[in-house]
């Protein structure tokens, strides 16, 4: 969902949040700006496109002073224009702000505001706080915390006025929110990403706190009892280094590429951590993984683990759907979140519901302090390091790891799957050239089709949707992901001649089912994609696996998948780090 990014210092801010605001690109990229302080005025320059293009028009990096805030749009309410780009301001121009979340009483606050002639310019629900801030007197940190008392709904706002002009004021309510402290100045962000080549010191806001910061100065306060609260720094484990391409021409593959090595990091998980997660699933009656997107599909492979390995029965939700399903959660139930960002809404919303009927959590986040990742009773990390382009694959990987991990302690069997994976990881590696040229000739072949199927069974059945959703994520060609045996009711009809269909069938327990499937889509013209340890004459194409354990498949199969998308959408000539429409941490419901 939207970044937002504001500097308090010494030195012009402009360049200083141009460059933090491409590394929050990947969470909105409809439209952009930066408001300043400068001289007793506001200045706001903004508009339509990504970043790079705004700043060619608007030269977003000049604007003069060294207090500023900037914001990159995913839009809610209001289309994509210049005018609903943040940042906005009130109706007299002294104040500016930019937000990331949803007013949910938006309607009313706008009724009220024009009642008392406020000149209302966007769509935005976003606008109507920076003219709430002018209903109130006082500090700025005043004037916010009584707007906060007004708001309802999710929200990480950023202010500054030019009656104060060296000071900026942060707020979170259920929307990210991070302080970065540098030696020469202070950041506010939605995630670390802006401020990590300025400082790796990051203090995580909670809900209704607020900081107020000033040249070298943060204080910081529960808006609701507007009582000073005492936060300190943690030192962050990721490095500037990490968030870069290093020479890749995108994020994407950058983060394919390094999987090998994501799959060894994220197998190192601190003993003490593992156990306390493995006893809340031995302790729960009831385990609900709870997840959205790619992080659902790896939770679905996590299930097949647990259940296979430690005879666990668990079940997938999708997050959204969850909600109205928490209420019936108990103290025996446990909540598995597994979420990249450890920002997604619809996850944190379930897992607060589930809480509050006495369930525990236990996560697997990449972001460590995220909101999740805090709210856990347990917590595991992926060590993945930074997660830049939408399409998410290391951390996928990542995920099925640390599954695999837990599912071979609640089975007393450790030892076997650490050198199971470690197996992998070297195939992976070995693998990895070979997969990237074949997929780049295969998705040569597809770049007219506008429909590919993806087919797999059992544990390979989640990596069928994962395929799929990679593919459309970034191709826009239209792909489904099923379980084989369930395409003769259905899907089948939609078959014809050269229909390329994608088959996961390694030879493990499904494979004489799955290649039947297979082949009942061959008699009807389909184009078949075997994903196997072993050719078939049956395959129109083959993509070679490497042959593991059977519960590991999903593993090494993701692999050619996510390279499949990726160069389907190169060659196709898109954005691939920045597919439209989407954005990677949905901090919206
Ligand atoms: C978005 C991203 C997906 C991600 C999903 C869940 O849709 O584009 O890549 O899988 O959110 O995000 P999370 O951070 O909870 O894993």
């Amino acid at each position: 969902m939207c970044g937002i990014f504001g500097v308090v210092g010494h030195r012009p801010a402009g360049p200083i949040l141009l460059e933090g605001l491409k590394k929050l690109e990947y969470r909105g990229y409809d439209s952009c700006g930066i408001a300043s302080v400068s001289e007793g005025k506001l200045h706001v320059r903004k508009g339509i496109g990504k970043i790079d293009e705004v700043e060619q028009r608007h030269g977003l990096s000049g604007v003069p002073g060294t207090v500023a805030l900037s914001h990159s749009r995913w839009a809610t309410h209001g289309g994509v224009t210049d005018q609903n780009a943040h940042p906005h301001t009130d109706c007299a121009g002294r104040i500016a702000i930019v937000h990331n979340g949803i007013i949910e009483n938006f309607q009313e606050l706008k009724r009220e505001l024009h009642q008392k002639g406020h000149r209302i310019a966007s769509q935005t629900d976003t606008e109507l706080i920076a003219h709430l801030l002018e209903e109130f007197p006082g500090s700025l940190e005043t004037k916010m915390a009584q707007a906060a008392a007004r708001i309802r709904g999710s929200f990480a706002l950023l202010a500054v006025s030019t009656e104060e002009p060296h000071k900026m004021v942060a707020l979170r309510c259920e929307s990210p929110l991070v302080i970065g402290i540098g030696s020469d100045a202070i950041y506010a962000a939605s995630d670390v990403m802006p401020f990590l080549e300025h400082t790796d010191q990051a203090i995580f806001l909670e809900d209704h706190e607020m900081a107020v910061i000033t040249p070298g100065a943060v204080s910081f306060e529960n808006v609701r009892t507007r009582s000073s609260v005492n936060k300190k720094p943690r030192t962050l484990q990721w490095t500037a280094e990490q968030a870069g391409k290093e020479g890749h021409p995108h994020f994407m593959i950058k983060e394919i590429l390094e999987q090998p090595a994501a799959i060894q990091n994220a197998m190192r998980q601190d003993p003490d951590k593992l156990e306390k997660f493995v006893q809340l699933i031995r302790n729960s009656r009831d385990v609900k993984f709870v997840a959205c997107g790619t992080s659902r599909h790896a939770a679905l492979v996590g299930r097949y683990a647990i259940n296979r390995l430690a005879g666990k029965t668990a079940e997938v939700y999708i997050a959204s759907e969850f909600s109205y399903f928490a209420d019936q959660s108990t103290p025996d139930t446990l909540i598995i979140a597994v979420s990249q960002s450890g920002e997604t809404a619809d996850v944190l919303v379930g897992l607060r519901k589930a809480k509050a009927k006495g369930a525990k959590v236990a996560s697997i986040v990449n972001v460590v302090g995220s909101s999740i990742d805090r709210e856990s009773d347990a917590s595991l990390s992926l060590n993945c390091g930074p997660e830049i382009a939408v399409a998410s694959t290391k951390a996928f990987t990542a995920q099925l790891v640390v599954l695999y991990v837990v599912a071979h302690a609640l089975a007393g069997k450790s030892a076997e799957g650490t050198a199971a994976l470690k197996q992998v990881a070297a195939h992976a590696a070995d693998l990895m050239p070979q997969w990237n040229e074949t997929t780049r000739a295969l998705a040569a072949s597809w770049t007219e089709h506008e429909h590919v199927y993806f087919l797999g069974r059992g544990v390979n059945f989640p990596v069928a949707l994962e395929g799929a959703l990679k593919l459309k994520e970034i191709s826009y060609i239209h792909a489904e992901g099923m379980p084989a045996g369930e395409l003769k009711h259905g899907t089948l009809a939609l078959i014809e001649t050269h229909t390329p269909v994608v088959l996961l069938n390694p030879h493990d327990y499904t494979f004489v089912d799955t290649l039947s499937n297979g082949s009942e889509t061959k008699a009807r013209g389909a184009r078949l994609i075997g994903v196997s340890d072993r050719s078939n004459e049956a395959y129109d194409a083959y993509i070679p696996l490497p042959q593991v354990a059977e519960l590991f498949y999903p593993l090494v199969s993701v692999l050619p998948l996510q390279l499949l998308a990726y160069h389907a959408a190169v060659l196709r000539g898109h954005d691939v780090d920045r597919p439209r429409n989407l954005a990677k941490s949905v901090t919206v419901r």
